[in-house]
This record gives C-alpha cells, structure tokens and sequence, in this order.
C-alpha cells in the first residue's frame, strides 16, 4: 500500500473512534459518579412515577412517560436547568406524585435537582454501593423498599395489599412472597417495570429474612 492511501485510511480510522467516543461521551455518564441515573434516579421514577395507570409507557398520563432515559430526558427534563424542568417542579412542589402516593423525601429531590444541574448524564453500569454483611432493617431494608417499592406498595394504593412503607408491612411480605418477587423465582418480579435489583442488595433481604426478620 503507498503511503497515501496508509495515511487516507489512518486519518479516516483516527476520525470514526474520535467521533464515536465524543458520541458515547456525550451520552454516557460515569458509573463511578455520586449519582449514577440506572442506581440512584430510575428506581425512584419507576416506583414513584412510572407505575400503571400512571406514568408507564402504556398509560402516559398528560403526554408523560416516564419508563426509560431516553424518554424521562425528552419529556420533562432541561439538562442542567433543575428549575426548568417540568419533571423537578412538580415533585419538588409536591404536586407530583398525586395525592395517596408516597412522595418523594427531602433527599431525593435533591438527588433529583444535582443530576439535572449536573447534565442529567445517561449513567449506566453504575459501581454497586452495597455490603452483602450489613442486614439492619433501619440501615438497608427499609430505605431499599423507600427506593424501589413505596411508589406502588404503601397506603392506601398498596399493589397487591403488599404493604413496604414500614417495618409490619415489610415482615408481613415475607409470607406474600417477597423474596421471591426480589430474585425473581416466582410469578411477579420485582420491583414492576424496573431492573432486577443487585445479588447484594438481594442477599441483604434474605439475611435479613434468616436473622428472624428482625426489628433492628
Ligand atoms: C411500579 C409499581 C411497582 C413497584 C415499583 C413494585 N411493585 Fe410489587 N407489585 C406491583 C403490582 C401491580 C403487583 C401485583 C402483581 C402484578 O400485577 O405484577 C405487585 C405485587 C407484589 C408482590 C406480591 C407477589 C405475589 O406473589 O403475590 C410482592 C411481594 C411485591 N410486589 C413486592 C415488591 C417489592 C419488594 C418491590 C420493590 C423492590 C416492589 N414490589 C416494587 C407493583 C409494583
């Protein structure tokens, strides 16, 4: 090969990875960032905002649904403009969820309000945040069901009359099937519409469960 045509292919070559990567770079964020959009915003939009009857791809109530990245950015969001986006006015005012459903914490809106200031970058593959040793339900099980279930499992709109908000209603759900809805063994995975959760986290649930489902 002459050294003209090396170079022509070199230089297209050099061109295809630069632009896939200022691609990816724009898209992605970083599974190592303190918020990481598939571990610390999804979970909350699903069980807070995206169940049925709501927010899902089905329903779409008001034009909004809020299943996925790609859809959450495009309808409610203005990257980096927290008080421009429709998605934060409304949970921050708590008009959203509407009245009967868990709104969210103080945290989570903040947690909110920091991804979008922060681009609302498209983080995925997130570094896991979790110690398969540590079982307390103050410390892991209750804010895990504050996480992905309360959305759909809290009064008096309790899928299933599976009731997750406090310490009764989550031992209660042993016996309805919690465990297996987490590792998805038996018929209703868990949480609805949204990713399995980690081994870890799952593993800290059935350590949880061995100990005597403890009050602790
Ligand atoms: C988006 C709404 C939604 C979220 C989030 C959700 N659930 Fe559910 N859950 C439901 C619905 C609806 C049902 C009834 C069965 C069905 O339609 O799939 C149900 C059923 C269940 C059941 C009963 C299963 C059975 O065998 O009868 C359990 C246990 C349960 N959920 C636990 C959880 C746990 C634990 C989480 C969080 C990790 C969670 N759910 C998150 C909506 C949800």
């Amino acid at each position: 090969m002459n050294i003209k045509k090396f170079s022509l292919i070199a230089a297209f070559a050099f061109v295809g990875v630069w632009g896939m990567q200022s691609c990816q770079h724009e898209q992605m964020g970083d599974p190592n960032a303190a918020i990481c959009f598939e571990r610390d915003i999804l979970p909350i939009i699903n069980s807070k905002c995206a169940m049925s009857g709501c927010h899902d791809a089905g329903t779409a109530a008001e034009g909004y649904d809020l299943s996925n990245y790609k859809k959450i950015v495009s309808d409610g969001i203005v990257k980096g403009k927290p008080n421009s986006s429709e998605l934060y006015e409304v949970v921050a005012d708590n008009e959203m969820p509407p009245k009967g459903y868990t709104k969210l914490s103080d945290a989570e809106k903040q947690m909110l309000y920091d991804w979008i200031a922060d681009g609302a970058k498209n983080g995925i593959n997130c570094a896991v945040k979790c110690d398969s040793a540590v079982s307390g339900f103050t410390a892991v099980i209750q804010p895990m069901m504050t996480k992905y279930c309360v959305g759909c499992h809290a009064y008096p709109n309790a899928s299933a009359q599976v009731e997750l908000s406090g310490y009764i209603g989550v031992k209660n759900a042993i016996n309805q099937g919690l465990l297996k809805s987490l590792d998805h063994s038996g018929n209703y995975p868990m949480p609805k519409g949204g990713a399995k959760l980690s081994d870890c986290e799952i593993n800290q649930v059935r350590n949880w469960i061995q100990r005597g489902a403890p009050n602790d």
